[in-house]
């Protein structure tokens, strides 16, 4: 037995859907009376982990381990997202530290189990039921000026490599109706920009008629003080002519789109099960290119995955300079126990691994260095979203999400209109844009 917690922290790992997660619980434990805590004191600290690599979890245990104090005291520890999932009973065999253990799609019921655990229980709620727990949720109140909003959760695609349809379970979609009333209350809330986010964000299909990704951001483009509209991750079968044509015409929705091709040979396409070609990716950027010329394409990509030839790894650098990426995320294949993958034979030597990563990172380094230099001298409009480290320095994100460092007495939530003047492979500097000078007539 101990006391109930009074303050706590929730540290997210991964990806974007995590943060919004764990936002959420942060909410909803605040909307319990408990009060978040910034430094390592906190009374219950929440980890929100990560599955998707294999460093990642071990990351999440040796934290649950650094938590313990010198005095030999710790917080109370909750294990929480796709590691918990995952894991489930057996973290805990892993780790006495860990007093509760709650997957993505049961943290509704984290105040509660926080109780349980606190009246010396160990309890464990890895359930998958529908999404239930957004209807358990408090309303969103308070917002930074760029927000995410989870429509979808959630996988069917069974990529080989993958653990995400096992620990976040089938694809599923909120309600329409849910999604723009949260919206709102984000915007209300200070949110400029909204970030819809889902495993497969553009298979979004309402449960009631079907209404998908394209008529969202139609109608979330119709709110007010909503200025900038985006959506993460999309996969490349589901980049409907509808979704297209709103990159054409909806102009609050940002011109950049995050579609991961993982390797650019259909050998390794097809072990992946991707479901796509190099060919039949290129054809989908042609025809976002088409209706939306400036846009700026980012992907994920791995190097590695079982069997793949120097030929298939340099498929991949030919996709990369075909498509000119203007950011992207490169990884390892890491081998995720109980995917098909995992039991593939042809593993790549890790020497060999390591190099192809540091040849694709150079190549996708220049072609962002590419993008980026191909914006200096233009105005544009960023919108403020933190402080810089030098004084009086303020950093913004363009409309392709390039950070620019600019001196400015701008608000974090601002925006403002910048000339850029320098760029770097992950950022730009900029000047403030001042009023066009009047010439006398
Ligand atoms: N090994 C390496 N990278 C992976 N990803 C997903 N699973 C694995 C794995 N087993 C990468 C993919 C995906 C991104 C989120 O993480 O590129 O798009
Ligand atoms: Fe990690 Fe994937 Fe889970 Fe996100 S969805 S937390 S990236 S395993």
């Amino acid at each position: 037995m101990t006391d109930l917690p009074k303050t706590f922290r929730v540290k997210s790992f991964g990806c974007q859907m995590n943060v919004y997660d764990g936002e959420r619980m942060g909410e909803l434990l605040a909307a319990n009376g408990m009060i978040a805590a910034e430094g390592d004191d906190a009374d219950l600290v929440v980890l929100n982990t990560c599955h998707i690599r294999e460093k990642a979890a071990d990351r999440a245990y040796s934290d649950v381990g650094r938590l313990v104090r010198k005095d030999g005291t710790r917080p109370m520890v909750a294990l929480a997202g796709c590691v918990a999932q995952a894991e489930g009973a057996e973290a805990q065999k892993r780790s006495k530290s860990i007093d509760l253990v709650v997957g993505p799609q049961a943290y509704h019921r984290l105040p509660e189990m926080v109780a349980q655990a606190a009246a010396g229980q160990r309890p464990v709620d890895t359930d998958m039921p529908a999404i239930a727990k957004f209807g358990a949720l408090p309303p969103r109140r308070r917002s930074g000026p760029s927000a995410f909003l989870t429509v979808q959760e959630g996988c069917d695609k069974f990529c080989t490599y993958c653990v995400v349809p096992y620990t976040r379970g089938a694809e599923i979609s909120r309600p329409f109706g849910d999604i723009v009333v949260e919206a709102q209350a984000l915007v209300e809330g200070g949110a400029r920009e909204i970030t819809l986010l889902g495993q497969n964000v553009n298979a979004y299909a309402d449960a009631i008629n079907g209404d998908g990704l394209d008529l969202l951001i139609r109608t979330l483009a119709q709110i007010d003080r909503l200025e900038r509209i985006r959506y993460t991750t999309s996969h490349p079968t589901d980049m409907t002519d509808a979704l297209i044509a709103a990159h054409g015409d909806v102009e609050k929705l940002m011109p950049y789109l995050h579609l991961p091709v993982q390797s650019g040979s259909d050998r390794i396409l097809k072990a992946m099960n991707r479901s796509h070609t190099a060919a039949s990716y290129l054809a989908t950027i042609a025809k976002v290119r088409a209706a939306r010329p400036d846009i700026a394409i980012s992907g994920d990509f791995i190097v590695g995955f079982p069997g793949e030839t120097e030929k298939d790894f340099e498929d991949t650098l030919a996709i990369v300079d075909a498509v000119g990426y203007a950011s992207a995320y490169s990884f390892k294949y890491s081998p995720r126990p109980g995917t098909p993958a995992a039991s593939m034979e042809g593993a790549v030597e890790a020497h060999v691994m390591d190099e192809r990563l540091q040849r694709l990172q150079r190549r996708l380094a220049e072609h962002s260095l590419t993008f980026n230099r191909a914006t200096i001298g233009r105005d544009l409009t960023i919108l403020i979203d933190r402080k810089g480290r030098l004084p009086g320095q303020m950093i913004g994100k363009t409309q392709w999400l390039q950070s620019v460092f600019v001196d400015s007495d701008a608000r974090i939530g601002d925006m403002i209109d910048v000339t850029t003047t320098h760029a770097l492979p992950n950022s730009l500097g900029g000047v403030l844009r001042r009023p066009d000078t009047l010439v006398a007539a």
